[in-house]
């Protein structure tokens, strides 16, 4: 049976099952995943797309920002969560340096993530980009743009902050988002920018805005998915849902368990293997012996 967002049964979601949903006014739903169990759980419960964002440096690898991760790194967590998904369409990250270097560096590290198990990857970027937009599409792979605030150059832009509070902010995120459509991608994410200005881009293009921290006038939304079961304490950005404390429940669960084998409760008899009587009394005729060696 079809699940919630689920418009294709059991079927793999496809680029033209997204661009389909915004022609149809359907929102999109859109969650980061990097390893095997958890995209497998988000794949089953109904997302659109799994993100293997490069904030998997921040929240698997402890980075402080998102600028350290590599290649490898990426590939590996594209390749967990591509051995996890049944449905989802998957997105990865291109990281720091991956693409800005050059064109044919972008679709030789595109064509890594694809390897690795991406159906598509995203870039940070707005018309400057545009090339290598270009270039990774003609090479066959469907490339998400991303912008408003850029994590991997934020540092550099002057820090996270919110982005189209003008007129004119807004005005040059749709001149971005249309370069970036013209330029062949299928989607782009639209990151901490005001809901009026969002909207405006929503409705000034043709391919699917997915949103973070942009109100709810975008065509999808992404999460975090460890801000939205609350896993991550470093940051807790404003825009983001918490669906679940797990950070709690999981702390806690592990003290149970330091409790139980400091108090010597775990394992219990229902966790443990047992010999048969005969070999019971085997051991204990061998053990009578003493050491078989020194
Ligand atoms: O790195 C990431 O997870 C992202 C999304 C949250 C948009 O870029």
């Amino acid at each position: 049976m079809a699940r919630p967002g689920n418009i294709n049964g059991n079927k793999r979601i496809t680029i033209r099952d997204i661009a389909e949903k915004k022609r149809r006014q359907e929102r999109i739903s859109v969650v980061t995943s990097y390893d095997y169990s958890l995209a497998s759980l988000c794949d089953g419960a109904g997302a659109d797309i799994l993100m293997v964002g490069d904030s998997a440096g921040m929240v698997m690898l402890g980075y402080e920002n998102t600028v350290p991760v590599t290649m490898e790194e990426m590939c590996m967590f594209t390749g967990a969560v591509g051995r996890a998904r049944k449905r989802s369409f998957i997105v990865s990250d291109l990281p720091f340096m991956s693409y800005q270097t050059g064109v044919s560096d972008a679709i030789a590290n595109a064509g890594r993530l694809v390897r690795a198990g991406a159906d598509a990857v995203k870039l940070e970027g707005g018309s400057e980009m545009a090339s290598k937009i270009r270039g990774i599409t003609d090479a066959g792979i469907p490339v998400m743009g991303h912008i408003g605030l850029r994590p991997q150059t934020a540092g550099l832009a002057g820090g996270y902050r919110v982005q189209g509070r003008t007129a004119a902010e807004a005005r040059r995120l749709l001149d971005d988002a249309a370069a970036i459509e013209e330029a062949g991608a299928f989607s782009v994410v639209l990151e901490l920018v005001t809901r009026q200005a969002a909207k405006a881009v929503t409705e000034g293009i043709s391919i699917p805005t997915i949103g973070i921290g942009s109100g709810p006038g975008c065509d999808g939304q992404v999460l975090v998915i460890h801000d939205m079961l609350g896993m991550y304490d470093a940051i807790k950005p404003k825009f983001a849902k918490r669906y679940r404390n797990l950070s709690d429940e999981i702390a806690g669960a592990v003290s149970s368990y330091v409790g139980d084998v400091v108090d010597g409760v775990f394992p219990a008899q229902e966790n443990c293997f047992e010999m048969d009587e005969i070999e019971c009394g085997r051991l204990a005729e061998t053990l009578k012996k003493g050491r078989t060696h020194t």
